[in-house]
């Protein structure tokens, strides 16, 4: 293939990046744009792979399969609950690959440029390898966190900002030392290696001193790492579409970063630079007063006697796969001509628009599923709100409590309507690792088991009530 077709096949495939991403920002077009993104990404492989430079084929063979096949292996067993962290490993493979491109550019092509050119080459190396250090410690430490294997409590060292600006510093003065040797790769093949470590532990640290609650920017802004990793890594290779591409993940990811930041009510450099919004709140530990369990049939008279429910998901229904039942029992209430809508919080669940998929997915109408600015005025005049496997996301702590880790976070003002049931198992914490003062509230009743059993079993009583009555 002529560089000219190759050239239009990645404007074609880098098209397809942006209708992709646009499909991607609304429920009704995320198929569409992840079908976008799919031939974006097989017209990028065809047309890289059948340029006419390209000989390295026996090599693409070797590495490409096997890699596709894990690949879909990976993806096809992978269970909904753990797909944050399987995107986190994700990013992690973006990073390690950029620190590896740079060591193969600097190693092939460090010698062979002189003048502005070799300070160019050596500023993309140097950018490149750095960034993607930290993407790839930071984006293994996160997965870790997010599949509980490593503690989710920050990491609070005392001086822990003077450390995070030491390397800073550090690298810094690491990038001249580096671009001074300029043409000379093997000087500078030192000051390489320690940067890396360097910033390898950077990422860490960064990372480990983020709270539980803080978590959702922290995958954001990987994401958005991940993204300049790759375009710094196209910088490298002279590839266009490797660039583009890397600038649109960077980028998305970082307006996705802000979203979150807005819809915790953080500042996204407080949360990058760790724990400031996590570090001095204090975990309240033991029972904050009595709570009042209630059993399904009493549940579902509340349901039945309701004009207005509203229904918020949150991490523990992805947990029990309660959503194709939800939406039955949704059905069966609006059949009723029961006002039902569901509330989504910005950061339910562990990846950003995690419920709004799982309920797409059971066939939930899009035009019931509220978000949270939308829906808080709406809870006095609410009848029943069901919270179904969620926690911190409907904390008053965030609202009354300024001591809270999770102080000043917008979350679901559900208290405020007339009753409130809670489905969880038990009266552990959530993902932040506090209590919840609504579970002790007097209009709040808490229905113990797992969400999926409890809600089957609602609605079953009221698939059996709706057997005898007609309904329109
Ligand atoms: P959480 O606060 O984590 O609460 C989930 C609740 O579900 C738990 O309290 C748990 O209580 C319950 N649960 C678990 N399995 C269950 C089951 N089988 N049946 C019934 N209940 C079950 O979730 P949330 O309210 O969705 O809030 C999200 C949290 O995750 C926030 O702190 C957020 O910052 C963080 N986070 C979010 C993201 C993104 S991007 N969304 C990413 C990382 C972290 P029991 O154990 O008592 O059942």
């Amino acid at each position: 293939m002529s560089a000219n077709l190759v050239t239009i096949a990645y404007l074609w495939a880098a098209g397809l990046f942006i209708l992709c991403l646009s499909g991607l920002s609304h429920q009704e077009s995320a198929r569409r744009g992840i079908m976008y993104g799919i031939v974006g990404m097989l017209i990028a492989l065809v047309a890289t792979a059948a340029a006419e430079e390209f000989t390295g084929y026996a090599l693409l063979a070797g590495i490409f399969l096997p890699a596709a096949l894990i690949g879909l292996f990976v993806a096809s067993r992978v269970k909904m609950t753990e797909l944050p962290q399987l995107v986190a490993i994700l990013h992690s493979f973006v990073g390690a690959a950029a620190v590896l491109v740079g060591f193969a550019t600097l190693l092939e092509h460090g010698a062979e440029r002189a003048g502005a050119a070799a300070l160019i080459l050596s500023s993309e190396i140097f950018i490149g390898v750095c960034i993607g250090a930290i993407t790839f410690t930071g984006s293994v430490l996160a997965a870790g966190k997010l599949h509980g294997v490593i503690s989710g409590k920050p990491l609070l060292l005392p001086a822990r900002h003077f450390l995070n600006l030491g390397l800073l510093f550090a690298t810094i003065w690491l990038a001249v030392v580096f671009v001074q040797g300029s043409g000379d790769p093997a000087s500078q093949l030192v000051p390489l290696y320690v940067a890396t470590a360097i910033t390898a532990l950077l990422g860490l640290h960064l990372v480990a001193a983020i709270g539980g609650a803080d978590m959702p920017v922290v995958v954001s802004m990987l994401n958005s790492y991940s993204g300049w990793a790759a375009a710094a890594a196209g910088f490298m290779l002279s590839n266009d579409l490797l660039i583009v591409t890397g600038a649109l993940v960077g980028s998305s990811g970082a307006i996705l970063s802000y979203i979150m930041c807005r819809g915790m009510n953080r500042s996204f450099v407080s949360v990058i630079l760790g724990g400031f919004g996590t570090g001095e709140g204090v975990v309240v530990e033991g029972s904050g007063g009595e709570h009042y369990p209630i059993e399904v049939p009493e549940t579902t008279d509340l349901l039945r006697n309701a004009k207005r429910v509203v229904i918020v998901p949150g991490y523990g229904m992805a947990i029990a796969q309660a959503q194709p039942s939800l939406a039955k029992v949704t059905r069966i209430l609006r059949d009723r001509g029961t006002d039902v809508g569901f509330a989504i919080h910005p950061v339910a669940g562990r990846l950003p628009g995690h419920m709004n998929v799982l309920l797409a997915d059971a066939n939930v109408p899009y035009d019931i599923v509220h978000e949270m600015e939308d829906v808080n005025s709406d809870f006095p005049r609410t009848d029943v709100v069901l919270v179904v496997g969620a926690n911190d996301i409907v904390n008053p702590a965030a609202l009354d409590d300024p001591n809270s880790p999770i102080a000043g976070m917008p979350v679901l003002e559900v208290w405020n309507a007339k009753a409130v049931v809670v489905l969880k198992r038990s009266m552990a914490s959530g993902y932040a690792g506090i209590e919840n003062p609504l579970f002790f509230r007097p209009n709040t009743r808490m229905l113990f088991g797992d969400a999926g059993t409890n809600i089957d079993a609602l609605l079953a009583e009221l698939q059996s009530e709706s057997a005898g009555v007609p309904v329109g």
